[in-house]
């Protein structure tokens, strides 16, 4: 009688140490395009992300939406083209990428959290200057057009909000000294509000396991590794395409002073409340250089 309540109140329990620690200080949650397909899965995201909130943590988001931008491209006719996981950006595709980013993910979370009784704001990096970039340039000399790099994270509305009560949530466009729009992997985009805010953690929710050793085999998920380590997964290959980006982030974020990153499963539900409130963990960590692999 009562044992699933009583596993309920374990739960519960269970968590005290973690919501002690944990309350007060803030989170960056990197929101990957791909994990945000599905309605059922986004509103699970949503609750997570809600619970922090009800429990005393300063969770910020920072979205995606990759598939999204590609899917909008398609339909109005013109090709998506990746090189090491950031798109190629014209004009044209860079007005694109705001629409969808700005206009519709991020509205979509904020509806969706507020459904859920929690406040929150979208802004993008133009909103009080928050994501200053300039063009970013390849060594190969190849322009991949209106891609931006961060040179500086204004980070006064992001506090504004965070200490009004709001919940942040962050399209990754940026402007440049010429108010010239850009796209930004939300990957950088995140890293550097991670940093700016000094934040606890930075969570990056994406469509895999965590970091994998074999790319299709999701047995091969490493499960705590170092910067070091990540730098020559890079290099050999191992890890392509946008984990490219997110790997970098990984060791950039640790560098800038943020305590610990983790990738993780947005496809499986709950996977932010399983990381942050229970010891095992279930993604990919990453640890500064010197720490245990
Ligand atoms: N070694 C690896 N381990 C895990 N994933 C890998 C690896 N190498 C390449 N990948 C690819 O990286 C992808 C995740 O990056 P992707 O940019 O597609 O998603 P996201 O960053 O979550 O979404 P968005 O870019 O829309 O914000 C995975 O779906 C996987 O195909
Ligand atoms: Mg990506």
């Amino acid at each position: 009688m009562y044992e699933r309540e009583m596993d309920k109140a374990a739960t519960l329990i269970e968590a005290i140490p973690y919501i002690r620690k944990f309350s007060g200080t803030t989170v960056v949650v990197k929101y990957g395009g791909s994990a945000m397909v599905d309605e059922k899965l986004k509103k699970s995201v949503i609750k997570d992300i809600a619970l922090l909130k009800y429990i005393g943590l300063r969770p910020v988001i920072v979205h995606g939406g990759g598939k999204e931008i590609t899917a909008l491209l398609d339909r109005l006719g013109k090709k998506s083209e990746f090189i090491d996981g950031l798109r190629v950006t014209d004009r044209e595709t860079a007005d694109v990428a705001e629409m969808v980013l700005s206009g519709s993910i991020g509205k979509s979370l904020v509806e969706n959290l507020e459904a859920v009784g929690i406040s929150a704001c979208g802004i993008n990096g133009k909103d009080g200057h928050t994501l200053l970039v300039r063009k970013k340039l390849f060594g190969s000399g190849r322009d991949i057009g209106f891609v931006g790099e961060i040179d500086k994270v204004d980070i006064h509305l992001v506090m504004t909000l965070l200490d009004s009560g709001y919940v942040p949530v962050i399209s990754p466009v940026g402007v440049d000294s010429f108010s010239q729009t850009y796209n930004i992997n939300a990957d950088y985009a995140a890293t550097a509000v991670a940093g700016a805010l000094g934040a606890q953690k930075l969570v990056f929710l994406t469509d895999v396991e965590g970091i994998l050793r074999d790319k299709d085999d999701p047995s091969s998920i490493i499960r705590r590794m170092n910067a070091a380590e990540a730098r020559s997964l890079i290099a050999d290959g191992t890890i392509r395409g946008g984990m490219i980006p997110k790997t970098e982030c990984c060791i950039d974020a640790l560098d800038r002073g943020v305590k610990t990153v983790h990738v993780l499963d947005g496809r499986l539900p709950h996977s932010l409340l399983l990381e942050i409130f229970t010891a095992s963990g279930i993604g990919t960590m990453v640890v500064p250089e010197g720490g245990a692999q």
